[in-house]
Parts: structure tokens; sequence; C-alpha cells
């Protein structure tokens, strides 16, 4: 009887200990103000596996149902207060950006470089802001038209026969390519192919448990990293022009004439290659996507299109610059995919000192993440928000509603860049090719940018070619492995 009623003790004191633990947090800090509501989940990990045992999207809409627009939670180890309204996403991201540093897990800047732009705030990020965003002007892009048309048109040539391709890593190279072009203009192919081999083991760490075991993904990456930084410095040797990249980044001088670190310019172009690779690739996989799945939509972008490829002279003369900003209906078609996919769900802040918005505390050391799918998700701001409706674009959305390249001093400065291969994308796509969806499943890989599920297998057939080409069938030979 008495062992009974010490356990009855026992555990009436463990249910107080782990009550305590559990609600500590959501007690104001030092009352300092009221925190945002929400749930803090289980001491140390939060509502983490609540965040991953499902699609997070999901996690953030039910949040948001049950809280409002600003909320309060746990994840990774760290307190965060999560963002669903456009005033509060300005009010980070712009207004009081000063109050908010970029933040990322420490694994990642490690393999990024941790000089690179995402990082800073500051005389140093606008430094390097400025340089970036010359060569990804309007007036730079404007003369790799060409050569981003040729790097698409071979790509895509190889995708011809009803071979089962996956869609987002054929994207990938292209978008590979592209920065490559970017960044060191023409390249001699020995030097594109050893950063490619490299560059591909970080990528691929990117995501892995960052472990320094080795032999482990992570471990490969960084040892990739260094070989990476070598191969451009080596590069630095060479002549640059002022227009690519690396022309600016080397060319640059500060007040007091200084020039950028050799660690300073690898990192950056490391940091731009990851910004421009996978973004832009998961992008153009959505939209082969809801392209295929919206076959009248499809005809009309085609008929847009084909009255271009037309005027070239049925595709003997190149795209011109003035055709791509002159695209009406692809170019809705690409905004409503960034709104449906929203390749960037949410960004990172963290809070450098205690704020009050709107009555709530944001303590310093918090982590705030504006929920920019939330927002491109409302009903409020988009009508009939799951439905693929290009023509909402019609009428420019409400301000800061649309943040697909997000906003204020972070903001994507590659987006003209992003949306120029996808114009170039969609114009060869449409008046080449005709593409069939391998399998019926429906649904969302994350890696960490959302992607169709595995990489959206698909068959392609180009259509001068198609008449003679095999009806599908399934046993057609797998060509790249799916994801
Ligand atoms: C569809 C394709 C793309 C999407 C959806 C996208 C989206 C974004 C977003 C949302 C941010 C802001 C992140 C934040 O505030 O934390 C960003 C930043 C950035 N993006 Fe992109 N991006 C794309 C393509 C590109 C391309 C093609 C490049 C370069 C060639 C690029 C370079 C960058 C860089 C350098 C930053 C950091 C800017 C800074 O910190 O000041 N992005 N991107």
């Amino acid at each position: 009887m008495e062992l009974r009623a010490l356990l009855y003790v026992l555990m009436f004191l463990l249910t107080l200990f782990l009550y305590f633990i559990k609600t500590r947090d959501h007690k104001d800090p030092n009352k300092r103000g009221r925190l945002p509501p929400g749930s803090m989940g289980w001491p140390y990990i939060g509502e983490t596996l609540h965040l991953y045992s499902q699609d997070p999207n999901l996690f953030f809409a039910a949040k948001q149902k049950r809280y409002g627009e600003i909320f309060k939670t746990h994840v990774l180890g760290c307190p965060c207060v999560m963002l669903a309204s456009p005033e509060a996403a300005r009010f980070v991201l712009v207004t009081q950006a000063h109050l908010f540093k970029p933040t990322y897990p420490e694994s990642k800047e490690k393999l990024i470089g941790l000089s690179a732009i995402f990082f800073h705030q500051g005389d140093y990020h606008i430094r390097i802001r400025k340089l970036v965003q010359s060569s990804l002007s309007l007036e730079a892009i404007r003369n790799l038209v060409a050569d981003i048309e040729a790097i698409t048109a071979s790509a895509f040539d190889k995708w011809d026969g009803g071979l089962v391709v996956n869609t987002f890593q054929e994207m990938k190279k292209i978008s590979f390519e592209v920065g490559i072009l970017l960044i060191f203009g023409h390249l001699e192919p020995h030097f594109k192919e050893d950063l490619k081999r490299n560059y591909s083991i970080v990528d691929k760490g990117y995501n892995s448990f960052p472990t320094n075991f080795p032999g482990s993904p992570y471990k490969k990456a960084l040892l990739a990293r260094q070989r990476l930084r070598k191969i451009l410095s080596e590069r630095k040797e060479k002549k640059f022009l002022e227009k690519e990249l690396l022309g600016c980044l080397l060319n640059s001088k500060d007040e007091k004439g200084e020039s950028l670190t050799e660690d300073q310019i690898a990192d950056n172009i490391i940091g731009v290659l990851f910004a421009a690779q996978d973004t832009t690739a998961s992008a153009l996989t959505w939209i082969v996507k809801y392209l295929h799945d919206n076959p009248k939509l499809l005809e009309a972008v085609k008929a847009e299109q084909k009255a271009i490829r037309k005027v070239n002279g049925e595709g003997n003369r190149p795209l011109s610059w003035s055709q791509t900003r002159n695209m009406p209906l692809t170019s809705k078609v690409i905004l409503e995919s960034l709104r449906m996919a929203s390749i960037i769900s949410f960004t990172f802040r963290e809070a450098v000192a205690d704020v009050e918005y709107k009555g709530y505390l944001i303590p310093k050391g918090w982590k705030v993440m504006p929920l920019f799918r939330n927002i491109h998700h409302n009903p409020a701001f988009f009508n009939d928000p799951k439905k693929f409706d290009p023509s909402r674009f019609e009428v420019a959305p409400k301000p800061n509603t649309f943040m697909p390249f997000g906003s204020g001093v972070h903001s994507c400065p590659g987006n003209e860049l992003a949306k120029l291969e996808m114009l170039i994308a969609v114009h060869h796509l449409v008046t080449n090719f005709r593409w069939e969806v391998v399998g019926s499943e429906n649904g969302i890989q994350y890696g960490p940018f959302p992607v169709p599920l595995h990489g959206l297998p698909a068959r392609f057939w180009k259509e001068s070619t198609s008449s003679n080409a095999l009806p599908p069938h399934d046993d057609l030979t797998i060509s790249y492995p799916l994801a």
C-alpha cells in the first residue's frame, strides 16, 4: 500500500514537472510583454515532430486557422513567431528590417560559406548586393537571351523520344548552366565539368544530416566545397569582363581601395549558384505540371508562343529580348505558378532586440518567419486560391500579398533572370514538344524547395517527330534516376 502511495506521489510529481516544462515557454519572458498566441509543444523538440510528420504547409495553415495571423511555436530547437499577414511580413522584411537579421543553421552557413550575401546585414551586405544586382540588371540580362535559349533548346532536345525523364533533375541542369553563364560567361568545358562535379556533391550534402563523420554526405560536401574554393581561386588569374558576376566581384574596390578577399568571392559565387539552381528548376517543373494539368490553358499558351515562332521563321531566328517582354499569357502563367507553388514558402529572421508588433512581444533572439505561402493561399487576397488561374494576374495583386521573390533588403536580385529563363523554357517546350506526366500520384516533396512528387517523371516527344513516335507505354527505358 505504501509503495503504491509512493508511486502515485512520484507520478504526480513527474506530471507536475512535465507540465511545468511544457508551459514554461508560454509565460512571458521576464514579463516583458504579451507573447502571441500559440503552443510551444514539448521541451526542446517543441513542435518539430508535428511540423515534419505532415506537409509543413498544412501545419502552418492549421496554426493560422486556430490562432490567427500571428502565432508562436517552437521548432528545430528555436522559439519562433510566425507571421501570416502582408503587413507583418512588410514590418519584418521592409520597414523594420534592421531589427531582424537573417539567420540560417550553422551547418548550412559552413557549406555555402560564411561571407555569402544571405547571411549579412549592413555595409558588407550593401556592397555585395550592388555587385550582384549589377550583373542581374535588365541591362545585363537582355544580353543573355540568345545563350539561355541555346542552353534550353539543347537540354530539351535530349528529352525527345518518350523516355521517362525526371523533370526536376533535368531543369536543374538548365538552371545550373544559366548560373554558370551569369557568373563566368562562356567557360571551357573541362572547367565547367570540374565545377559541376564538385558543386553537385555540395548540393547533395546540403540536405543531409550535418555530421563530420568521414564518408557522410555532409563531410563529402564540405570537402567538395574546399575543392570548389581552390578551383575558383585558380580561375581568378583569368581576365573577366565587368558584366559577368565574377568580373564584378574581382574588380570591386571599397572606399579605402580594398578588394574583396578570395573567400568573400568564392562564398558569393557558391551562394549565387545555390540561390539560382533549385529555386528556378522547381518553378520550371511546376510550370510543366500546371500546363499539363490544364489542357485548355496549354492550347492558349501554345497559340501565343507559336505566333512568336512564326514571326521568327518557324524557329530559324532566335528569340529577341523584346519578344520575351511581350508574352502576356505566358507571363501570367509564370506568376500564377509562383503563387501556387510558393517555392520559398517562408523565410527566417531573428529578432536582434525585443520588438513589439500589434501589442505582442517578439523577444530578442526568437526566430521570426514571414509565411509567404499562407499569404499567397489566403482567399482574402487570392480568390479561390487552390485554383490555377493565371487570369487573376490581369489585375495587380494587393500590396505585399504577392512575394514569391521575398521583399525588402534581401529580396531576390535574380527575379528577372529567373522569369526570363521560364519564358524562354515555356516558348521552347510548347512550340516543340508534347508531354505526358508518368503516374497519377499527385503530391509534393521537399528538398528543401517544394517539387512535384518524384521530381515529376514525364515523357516528352518532339512535335515534328511525334507522328512517328511509339504510343506511350510503361516499359520504355527509364533514362534518368527518379529523385
Ligand atoms: C524562381 C526562382 C527564384 C525564386 C522563387 C527565388 C526566391 C528568392 C527569395 C524569396 C529570396 C529572399 C529570401 C529571404 O528574404 O530570406 C531570394 C534571395 C536571393 N536570391 Fe532568389 N529566387 C529565385 C531565383 C534566383 C536566381 C536565378 C538568382 C541568381 C542568379 C537568385 C539569387 C538570389 C540571391 C543572391 C538572394 C539573396 C539576396 C540577399 O540576401 O540580399 N535567385 N530569392
